[in-house]
C-alpha cells in the first residue's frame, strides 16, 4: 500500500493561481475526500496527482516514489504512476464494448490475453456487470456506465484510485447504493483513494478523512465526525450544513466552557465545543437547526433564561419534522423540531416564540469571512470541463 503526499504544490492557469502551497497526505489504504465548492481546485488537484497537469512547484509522492517535482525536473507520465481514475463523466470509449473498455488499462500494461480475460471478468463480477461484458457501453444506463468506469479504474489493481465526483450524474437512491459499493471496492482493493465531491453527505458517509477546500487552500482536515460536529471555521460550518451562523462575543470562560453573548443581545449561550477565545473576542456561534429548542411566548410572554425572543416568520413541513424560521433580535434563526415537538402542538407563523441553545448544542468557530471577503466576491466558476486519458 502506498501513501500519497503533496507538499507545497502550486498550480496556476495563466495568471490565475488555483493551488497555492497546497499540502496533503493520504495514508496507505486510506480513503480521503476533497470536499469543496465548484471551482475551488478539486479536479486540478486530482489531475496533478494523475500527471495530467503539471504543477509549477512542489512535490508529489506516491509511496516511496517522487512522481513530480518541477524544481528537480522530475515528472512521471500518467501511465507510470500506478493510478486508476474515475472521471465525473465516466469518459468511457463509446465505440468499445464493456469488456474492451475495462481491458484497456491491461492492454496498455501489456498483460497477456488469458490473464487479461480473467482479470476483466473478475472485476466485472465484482461490480455486478459480468453479464454485460459484450454490450456496447452506449447501451448502458448511467449507473451501469459508472460501474464500468469503476471496474476500468480498478482492473490493473493500481496503488492509487482517484475519483472525480463519480456519482453526481446519478439519482439520489442510486448514489447512496453506489457510495457503499465504492467504499467496499476501495476496502477490497487495498488501494489508497482520493475522492472528490462537493456533496457534504457523500464526504461524511464515505471517507476515513475529509479535507475541506476553499479557493485552493485547505480549511480543515478531520474525520467525518470532526468535520460534521466541530467545524473549524465559518466556511466549513456553512458548507457542512449548519443552518445557523450567528455573530457573538465571548463574555466568560469557565471550566473549559465558553459563554457568548449574541449580537442580538441574548445570552449567555454556553458551549465547550469549538475554538477557545478570550472574553471580548468576536466569534461565530454555529448551530444545526435540529439542535435548538423552540417554544411559544404564550400569554406570559417570558422566554426561558438564555433564550432569544422573536417572531415566527414561516413554518414549513420538512418530512416528519417541522422547520421554523424565526426572526429574533435582528438575526434569522432556523429551528427544526419533530412534528409533535414544541410541547405537542405546532406553532403558528406570525406568533411570538423563543429559541433556546441548550448547553453544548452549538460550536464556536472563527469568523474568517471578514478578512477573505474580497475573494468571496469573485464569481466561482467560469469552470472549463476538463477531461483526460484513462
Ligand atoms: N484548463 C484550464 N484553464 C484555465 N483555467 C482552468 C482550467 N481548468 C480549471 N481552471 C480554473 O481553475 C479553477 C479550479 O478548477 P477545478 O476544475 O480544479 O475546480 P473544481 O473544484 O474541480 O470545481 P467543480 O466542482 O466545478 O468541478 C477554476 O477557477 C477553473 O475555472
Ligand atoms: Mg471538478
Amino acid at each position: 500500500m502506498s501513501a500519497v503526499e503533496l507538499v507545497g504544490l502550486r498550480k496556476s492557469y495563466g495568471n490565475v493561481t488555483v493551488l497555492d502551497d497546497f499540502s496533503l497526505r493520504a495514508n496507505p489504504g486510506e480513503l480521503v475526500t476533497l470536499l469543496g465548492p465548484s471551482g475551488c481546485g478539486k479536479t486540478t488537484t486530482l489531475r496533478c496527482i494523475a500527471g495530467l497537469e503539471r504543477a509549477e512547484s512542489g512535490e508529489i509522492r506516491i509511496g516511496e516514489r517522487l512522481v513530480a517535482c518541477p524544481e528537480r525536473r522530475v515528472y512521471l507520465p500518467p501511465n507510470r504512476r500506478d493510478i486508476g481514475m474515475v472521471f465525473q463523466s465516466y469518459a468511457l470509449w463509446p465505440h468499445m464494448s464493456v469488456f474492451a473498455n475495462v481491458a484497456y488499462p491491461l492492454r496498455v500494461r501489456r498483460r497477456d490475453r488469458r490473464d487479461r480475460h480473467r482479470a476483466v471478468m473478475e472485476i466485472l463480477a465484482m461490480v455486478g456487470m459480468d453479464r454485460f461484458a459484450q454490450r456496447p457501453v452506449t447501451e448502458l444506463s448511467g449507473g451501469q456506465q459508472q460501474r464500468v468506469a469503476l471496474a476500468r479504474a480498478m482492473v490493473a489493481r493500481p496503488a492509487v484510485l482517484l475519483f472525480d465526483e463519480p456519482l453526481s450524474n446519478l439519482d439520489a437512491k442510486l448514489r447512496r447504493s453506489m457510495r457503499r459499493e465504492i467504499r467496499e471496492a476501495h476496502d477490497r482493493s487495498g488501494a489508497t483513494s482520493i475522492y472528490v465531491t462537493h456533496d457534504q453527505e457523500e464526504a461524511i458517509t464515505l471517507s476515513d478523512r475529509v479535507v475541506v477546500i476553499r479557493t485552493g487552500t485547505i480549511q480543515q482536515v478531520g474525520t467525518p465526525r470532526e468535520i460534521y460536529t466541530e467545524p473549524a471555521t465559518r466556511f466549513v460550518a456553512d458548507f457542512v450544513g449548519f443552518e445557523n451562523l450567528l455573530t457573538a462575543t465571548v463574555s466568560e470562560v469557565r471550566d473549559g466552557s465558553t459563554g457568548v453573548q449574541l449580537k442580538s443581545g441574548a445570552g449567555p449561550v454556553w458551549t465547550s465545543k469549538g475554538i477557545a477565545r478570550a472574553p471580548g473576542t468576536e466569534v461565530v456561534l454555529a448551530a444545526r437547526a435540529d439542535e435548538l429548542e423552540i417554544g411559544s411566548l404564550g400569554a406570559r410572554g417570558e422566554p426561558p433564561a438564555a433564550a432569544i425572543a422573536g417572531v415566527i416568520r414561516s413554518r414549513t413541513y420538512a418530512g416528519g419534522r417541522v422547520e421554523y424560521l424565526v426572526e429574533a433580535g435582528g438575526a434569522r434563526v432556523v429551528v427544526r423540531t419533530p412534528e409533535a415537538g414544541a410541547g405537542g402542538s405546532l406553532l403558528d407563523a406570525g406568533g411570538g416564540a423563543w429559541v433556546r441553545f441548550p448547553a453544548d448544542a452549538a460550536v464556536l468557530v472563527d469568523d474568517e469571512n471578514a478578512e477573505r471577503a474580497p475573494q468571496e466576491a469573485e464569481p466561482a466558476a467560469e469552470s472549463v470541463p476538463v477531461q483526460g486519458a484513462t
